[in-house]
């Protein structure tokens, strides 16, 4: 069994899900001064830090139009605000940044800055650049029209395609220019306050249309050696890499030199564009780290349920299949973040939370089913945020929506949590609940936390309601559970009831010392009622809430 299988593998066994899950060993993030956003690691321990402090994103990603008009904005902003979030994520546009090549206009970055100053959040802004969704909408029009200097990928057929060529030197720079350009506006207005914690550099890169580039000086490369560059980083991490790419490389018995299809086998074109891509992408994040080096981060768009050909999805993106690719490629990307909309969330999560990448998820669907997943970021993965797309969808005329007010009710719980959460991520006393969708009352998650207590939990589940509301539009129960110390318990959460049996000899109830129901200020329990007599039970069933329960030895 791999290293740092054995975790998930009892985790994913009570989900009744397999999956296969390697390691990557650390690298160094690039280091700062202190007050400067960085995310440092330790080991396989990450953390964000804010002003020298530990950070988690608590967050939602506005739609793709709405940072181009500043009063586009208000309804993100007022979103955020209802429901609980302390982050935004804002793109900003290159077209409308270098509306003339050499000509920057940064109204857009100020007047999101400004707006989120004034909301009290922060801000992980995306660069729309090169790639956005695996193709070339915002790039400026003066590159779109000049097709010979910043040419195109060609498909299989021979024609161009609406994306940049990895290969095409001029555009890259172009990019890093602006990029640049983007990062020292940011820096001269922003590295006092630290408003912008994160950059996403680019937004789900890759080839959408074509597994690789065909141009003939794209050929010539496929068909030449690997870079020993790759070859040595996939010998030195070879026990730890992704099924996908470890499979597609046994193809050839594992050979350490030859062309693209001679090493790779039938992942070579994806794998070959994820080399080209990821350089590309490295070079723009370098460029924008010499002015300002905040965290940066690349998200992606994932091989979806029944495709089966790089191309229906972006070939080369930073998905799971290839991701090992992109960690030997592009130094300058902290982290690679998955944007989960499939039901596979927490399998996917997993995949991404390894030892070199903390789990980071900067798009997830905004929908009633998908919020208790916040929990299982934060709390089962260690992972450093969460953010939901679209989140100007949060609020319609002053009121919540259902997919608001579900994010509302997870939040709520976690705001107060947070630093007791930071304190205890990567300790093993930190445990998350997810209700099943399909089976009410299945777990996906936590049998960890019968390991370490006395009493093995048991869970009730609120079902789903009555009526025929698609599986998205249902609320699922889920929290989390925090042991502070022997036989004592943070549970916090909504939709469950959770009961503690021993583990060992006659099953029997634990007696409760108490339970109270409270808030943390910092990391300080402050107590407001105590439960006892009919309501003496760890009840977050009908509503959200922090509960404190102390067992009897
Ligand atoms: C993923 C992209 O990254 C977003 O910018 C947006 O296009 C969403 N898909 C829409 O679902």
């Amino acid at each position: 069994m791999k290293r740092g299988f054995r975790k998930y593998f009892r985790v994913l066994l009570a989900a009744g899900i397999g999956l296969g899950i390697s390691y990557v060993p650390t690298r160094l993030a690039a280091q700062t001064s202190p007050s400067t956003p960085q995310l440092v690691h330790t080991g396989g321990h990450y953390q964000l830090l804010v002003d020298g402090k530990p950070y988690l994103v608590l967050g939602g990603q506005a739609h793709n139009s709405s940072a181009s008009n500043p009063k586009d904005l208000i309804p993100v902003w007022n979103s955020l605000v209802a429901m609980h979030a302390n982050t935004a994520e804002v793109p900003i546009y290159w077209e409308l940044i270098e509306p003339e090549q050499g000509r920057f206009d940064f109204d857009t970055i100020d007047a999101v800055i400004q707006g989120a100053r004034q909301h009290g959040l922060h801000l992980v802004v995306l660069w729309f650049g090169t790639w956005k969704n695996g193709n070339m909408g915002y790039t400026p029009a003066w590159l779109k029209e000049d097709p010979a200097k910043y040419f195109r990928v060609i498909n299989e057929v021979g024609q161009p395609i609406d994306v940049i060529s990895p290969f095409c030197k001029a555009a890259e720079q172009a990019d890093e220019t602006a990029f640049a350009a983007v990062m020292a506006h940011i820096k001269s207005v922003d590295s006092t306050e630290h408003t912008v914690i994160m950059l996403q550099v680019e937004n789900e890169t890759g080839l959408y249309g074509t597994d690789r580039d065909y141009s003939p000086k794209a050929t010539r490369r496929y068909e030449s050696s690997v870079p020993a560059r790759l070859m040595n980083y996939l010998e030195a991490h070879r026990d730890h890499l992704m099924p996908a790419l470890d499979e597609a490389w046994s193809e050839s018995h594992f050979r350490t030199s030859g062309t693209w299809p001679e090493v790779f086998g039938s992942l070579a074109p994806e794998a070959f564009s994820a080399w080209s891509v990821a350089r590309y992408v490295d070079g723009v994040a370098a460029a924008g780290k010499g002015a300002y080096p905040l965290p940066m981060y690349c998200n992606n768009w994932l091989v979806g349920p029944g495709v089966v050909r790089a191309g229906q999805y972006p070939s080369g993106g930073p998905t799971i299949h290839v991701l090992d690719v992109w960690k030997a490629a592009a130094p300058h990307i902290d982290l690679l973040a998955p944007d989960i909309y499939m039901p596979e969330w927490l399998e996917t999560a997993a995949a991404f939370h390894r030892p070199d990448n903390p789990l980071f998820v900067p798009e997830t669907a905004f929908a009633p089913s998908f919020a208790a997943y916040a929990y299982a970021d934060l709390a089962e993965f260690n992972g450093i945020g969460f953010s939901p797309f679209g989140i100007d969808d949060g609020v319609e005329a002053g009121k919540l929506t259902p997919q608001g007010n579900s994010l509302a009710q997870v939040y709520k719980v976690l705001e107060p949590l947070l630093p007791t959460i930071e304190k205890y991520q990567y300790t093993g006393k930190l445990f998350s609940i997810v209700q099943g969708i399909d089976n009410q009352s299945s777990l996906f998650l936590t049998p960890a936390l019968a390991a370490v207590a006395n009493f093995t939990p048991r869970y009730f589940f609120r079902p789903p309601p009555a009526t025929q509301q698609p599986g998205y539009l249902r609320p699922r129960g889920g929290g989390i559970v925090i042991e502070l110390g022997p036989d004592d318990y943070i549970v916090a959460g909504s939709g469950f009831r959770l009961n503690f049996w021993e583990l060992e000899g006659p099953l029997r109830s634990p007696q409760y010392l108490s339970i109270d129901a409270g808030t943390f200020h910092g990391t300080q329990w402050i107590e407001r009622r105590r439960l006892n007599g009919d309501e003496q039970h760890v009840d977050l069933f009908r509503f959200p809430g922090i509960l404190r329960v102390r067992l009897a030895k």
